[in-house]
């Protein structure tokens, strides 16, 4: 989960998914201020929906580490990114892939090769959701 979470080095993301993080009173006490801001900034309330932001805020097209390093400076974009490294059972692994990015590498094909064996429901057992966040019906 740690390592499949490094994805979110690459792509952006729509603002409603972590809205509730800048808008809430207070702000989510996780997110480092400037930040925050900057989220703000780029996602107003009300926001056209169709607009997305970079997921990492610091090397946006580049497959790295940073991901772990921004968790650790407060910069994690949602709460299961930001989550990672206040849990004490994740946080040492953050802090080992923020700076051993050959480590997180090794991880994160570990990790998607697995979850690409995982295989597909069909029938009684399951559906390929048309939205990935609710079901079908
Ligand atoms: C355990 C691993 C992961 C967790 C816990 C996780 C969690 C999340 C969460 C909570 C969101 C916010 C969107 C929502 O709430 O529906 C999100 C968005 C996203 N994730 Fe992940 N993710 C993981 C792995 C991955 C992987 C492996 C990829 C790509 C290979 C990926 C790509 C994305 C993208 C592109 C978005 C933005 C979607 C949008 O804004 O429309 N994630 N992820």
């Amino acid at each position: 989960m740690i390592a499949l979470s490094g994805a979110h080095t690459l792509g952006f993301s729509h603002c409603d998914r972590f809205s509730s993080r800048i808008y809430s009173s207070p702000i989510d006490p996780t997110l480092d201020s400037s930040y925050a801001q900057q989220l703000m900034d780029a996602c107003p309330q009300n926001v056209d929906p169709s607009i997305a932001i970079n997921m990492d805020p610091e090397t946006p097209r580049t497959f790295d580490n940073v991901y772990y390093q921004n968790l650790i400076g407060g910069k994690g974009l949602f709460s299961s990114d930001q989550v990672l490294n206040t849990d004490p059972d994740s946080e040492p692994t953050v802090s080992d892939f923020a700076t051993n990015p050959g480590n997180f590498n090794a991880a994160f094909i570990t990790a998607m090769r697995k979850l690409g064996r995982v295989g597909v429901k069909t029938g009684n057992e399951g559906e390929i959701r048309i939205d990935c966040t609710t079901f079908n019906s």
